[in-house]
């Protein structure tokens, strides 16, 4: 692929990040915008308060409040019951999860281990917990079949996390009113680290983002020692210094206090902190090379802060290059056809691998691990797909195509897009579908076939 054809395609995405906030119905001037968010976050800060007290309160057994007819109604209020085990983070009425304006949490790693000895969950050699967060706006999507698009895409994560073992938490509330479309990820990762202290790394992978090969798993062990983990361009990012040096639509984050601070620093770019953001825009349109707008959106925040800040958060970034963690779109769908001939002419070859059709689901991954070893090295290309060969893509991301509100980048024609994600869509589906003894009739036709026992042993023979 050469260099400059994907510059070009890539900054594609500058362009759905600046639309992104029209599609959510934001069109409101920026000033407006501000002063709804700061009284919002000041109403947010009250409540917040009125919390704290009332969780005070609690702690003491029971509060007195006028009610009913003009009396004094005791109310009988929760205490932790001995089911809930012994007390944690969770009792601590000082506990935050505010994005912005809240109290910075902190010691959260000790409070983490001392939440999973409490309920016996620190085991020698466990896989490590991940959780999946991904993610759509609150409202219907305004696009032609929208929302049955988003229905697609998020199934797709419901069978790659099925088949993993991952937990699957799908948001579609801003929990933060400034924090929208793009910086909406921000909010709900924290506050997901903090819901699930089982998980050591919580995934985001935005919402058009589709898994286009339902055998690979996440390479841990690699990330071992680093908190942060994202797709990049190491020359277009440490070199160029361009806003497209790393994609920020997919990364995997470890559930520390690192990664608290980190979230932290990045959020307070963002739309939640106005005066600060509206600053943002400029110095990263100034700092970067490439940026076109005044507007700072969660990617360039968070190419600039790791950039300046490489020195520090370096040594527990990691940079993925290896494989598509997360692959352009129009780098893979012409290829997907390819790539489904390849697989299925080795597995027709390799009878003695035991691929038959026929297993339980849940006995998926020992089969993609089968089916990794029989193509390794006959299909070219790295296991989870990249920029060369024939290897499944882990991730094919529709940037630019904004499949929930339609309006796609003016680049793309509706084709392009629409017939790209049917396509990798229908893709993983097959591969999902083939343990149930199925698959599509045809790349992009909805209907399915029914598969010969030992598919693809017979398809063979019936050729
Ligand atoms: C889809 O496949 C089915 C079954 O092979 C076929 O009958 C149908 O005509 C196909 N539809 C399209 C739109 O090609």
């Amino acid at each position: 692929m050469a260099g400059a054809s994907k510059a070009a395609s890539l900054r594609v995405s500058a362009s759905a990040g600046s639309n992104a906030g029209i599609y959510h119905g934001t069109a409101t001037p920026q000033g407006l915008t501000a002063g709804r968010g700061r009284r919002a976050r000041e109403a947010l800060v009250f409540a917040a308060g009125v919390a704290a007290a009332l969780l005070a309160l609690i702690g003491t057994g029971s509060v007195l409040y006028p009610g009913g007819r003009g009396g004094l109604v005791t109310l009988a209020v929760p205490v932790p019951g001995p089911e809930d085990g012994p007390r944690t983070f969770y009792d601590d009425p000082e506990l935050s999860y505010a994005v912005a304006s809240g109290r910075r949490l902190t010691r959260w790693d000790a409070k983490r281990a001392e939440w999973l000895r409490s309920r016996g969950l620190v085991r020698r050699n466990a896989p490590e917990r991940v959780v999946m967060v991904s993610g759509s706006q609150p409202e219907p999507c305004p696009g032609d079949a929208g929302d049955h698009l988003m229905l697609r895409f998020l199934k797709n994560k419901v069978d790659y996390c099925r088949l993993h073992g991952i937990e699957l938490l799908y948001n579609r509330e801003f929990l933060h009113p400034a924090m929208r479309a793009y910086w909406a990820k921000i909010p709900i990762v924290r506050a997901a680290m903090l819901a699930h202290p089982e998980a050591e790394w919580v995934w985001w992978v935005d919402s058009d983002a589709v898994f286009t090969d339902m055998d690979f798993s996440l390479p841990l062990a690699k990330y071992a020692g680093r908190n942060f983990v994202v797709y990049g361009w190491p020359n277009k990012f440490f070199v160029r210094k361009s806003w497209l040096g790393l994609n920020a639509g997919v990364f995997l984050i470890r559930n520390c206090q690192w990664s608290l601070d980190f979230m932290d620093e990045w959020a307070r770019m963002g739309p939640a902190y106005p005066e600060e953001h509206a600053r943002w825009g400029k110095t990263l349109r100034d700092a970067l090379s490439d940026v076109d707008s005044d507007v700072a959106c969660d990617q360039s925040a968070l190419v600039y802060l790791l950039l300046n800040g490489w020195a520090r958060l370096g040594k527990k970034t990691f940079i993925e290059t290896e494989y598509f963690f997360q692959g352009y779109w129009k780098e893979v769908v012409d290829r997907l056809d390819g790539v489904a001939a390849r697989y299925e002419a080795v597995e027709r070859r390799t009878p003695t691998l035991g691929l038959r059709r026929r297993h339980a689901e849940r006995e998926h991954l020992r089969y993609a691990a089968a089916r990794n070893a029989a193509v390794s090295g006959v299909v070219p290309g790295p296991a989870g797909g990249g920029e060369m060969g024939w290897r499944r893509p882990l991730i094919t991301h529709f940037v630019g195509c904004q499949p929930c509100s339609g309006g796609r980048n003016p680049m793309y024609s509706r084709e392009s897009c629409d017939d790209g994600m049917r396509r990798a869509l229908a893709f993983a589906d097959d591969q999902v579908l083939r343990a149930y003894g199925f698959r599509h009739a045809a790349p992009l036709n909805d209907s399915v076939r029914a598969l010969p026992f030992d598919y693809p042993a017979a398809h063979a023979r019936n050729n």
